[in-house]
């Protein structure tokens, strides 16, 4: 697919006649490495995003991770989240714990996807690095207070509870945070937990509804753009052919991760979800998407956790998201093999 000139914003369903919008100017966006903070729940996907920054560090300055209950439980997240740093050789990187629960409902985890340590494949050694003492919603908390207002990004990957604590704790940080740009969520894909919730948001529906109402700038990477984004032999033969220490984890990784997916869909990779995110910060032309209305149900047992994507412009209500649904899937996975190879 030839790789799309610049970030474009579809309007009426088609590329827009206006040109081209992005959030900032691309000055802007180039000038000097964006502050990020990465909330996860490691996850084989999750690892390759972390991978992903750990690779960029001229463009993201990564301030800290937070660990979050998802894919398995939060013991299992931080833990992996620090193997992944010792991984690419940042033992520096300060890791946090944070919720280990939903705001509401109990948790669910993904270990038929994952398996049980949540990042089964490679043989990564236990971690010697420290977990932070202090709770994950404080750190970021005190990071949004302290760092100029505005230049502060946060990367959801996993359920939304640490970051729906944050706003619920200190709501000023809204207004000083830059922009979430978060996996999760689908809409013309339907759902991958049901058929209509995504993992991320089915898992903590009413953190995502804390985000999505908080007027903070948000950018959902939906499994409308991850399913157009598949491993395949070939592109995990990339990463291991690139012979360090990083690409032969990530394809152990994704041999992996991708097997549910090839079962369940019948394809011949699985979508490589949580990269996305990192990669839009980094290329934000090779997504393609749309402001929209999103809102996500909260009550029924039969759509709890889907998110309505006003796509089409139907209602008045407010456009509150960045909505991608394409991408350039050939560029993405170059990005990413030319990341892993810088690391060790
Ligand atoms: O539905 C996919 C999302 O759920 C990804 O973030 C994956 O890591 C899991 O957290
Ligand atoms: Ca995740």
């Amino acid at each position: 697919m030839a790789s799309f000139p610049r970030l474009l914003i579809w309007s009426a369903g088609k590329p827009s006649s206006r040109g081209f919008k992005t959030r900032e100017t691309l000055g802007e966006f180039m000038a000097e490495p964006r502050k990020i903070i990465i909330d996860t729940d490691p996850g084989q996907d999750d690892a390759m995003a972390i991978l992903l920054a750990l690779g960029s560090p001229e463009e993201l300055d990564l301030l800290g991770i937070t660990a979050v209950a998802g894919n398995v439980p939060l013991a299992l997240t931080e833990k992996n989240a620090r193997k992944i740093c010792e991984l690419a050789g940042r033992p520096d990187v300060e890791v946090f714990a944070g919720a280990s629960r939903p705001l509401a409902r109990r948790l669910v985890t993904a270990e038929n996807v994952h398996g049980k340590t949540g990042l089964n494949g490679p043989d990564l050694p236990e971690p010697t690095m420290p977990l932070q003492e202090r709770y994950a919603v404080d750190f970021i908390v005190e990071t949004l207070m302290c760092e100029e207002s505005g230049t502060v990004t946060l990367c959801p990957l996993g359920p939304l509870t640490n970051i729906a604590l944050a706003l619920n704790r200190e709501p000023r940080i809204a207004a000083r945070i830059r922009e979430i740009v978060l996996m999760g969520g689908g809409f013309f894909e339907g759902g991958n937990v049901t058929p209509a919730a995504e993992f991320n948001i089915y898992v903590d529906p009413h953190a995502c509804d804390v985000v999505l109402r908080s007027g903070v700038p948000v950018v959902i990477m939906p499994l409308d753009v991850t399913h157009k984004a598949l491993t395949t032999p070939a592109r995990i033969a990339a990463f291991r052919d690139l012979g360090n220490r990083a690409g032969v984890a990530a394809a152990e990784m994704l041999e992996f991760f991708e097997r549910y997916d090839v079962n369940k869909y019948g394809g011949e990779g699985g979508p490589l979800h949580d990269p996305c995110v990192i990669a839009y910060l980094l290329r934000p032309e090779l997504f393609r998407g749309r402001e929209c209305n999103v809102e996500v149900e909260t009550g029924s047992a039969l759509t709890m956790g889907m998110t309505v994507v006003d796509w089409w412009g139907v209602t008045d209500r407010p456009k509150n998201a960045l909505v991608m649904r394409d991408i350039d899937a050939e560029g993405y996975f170059a990005l990413l093999a030319e990341r892993l190879a810088r690391l060790p």
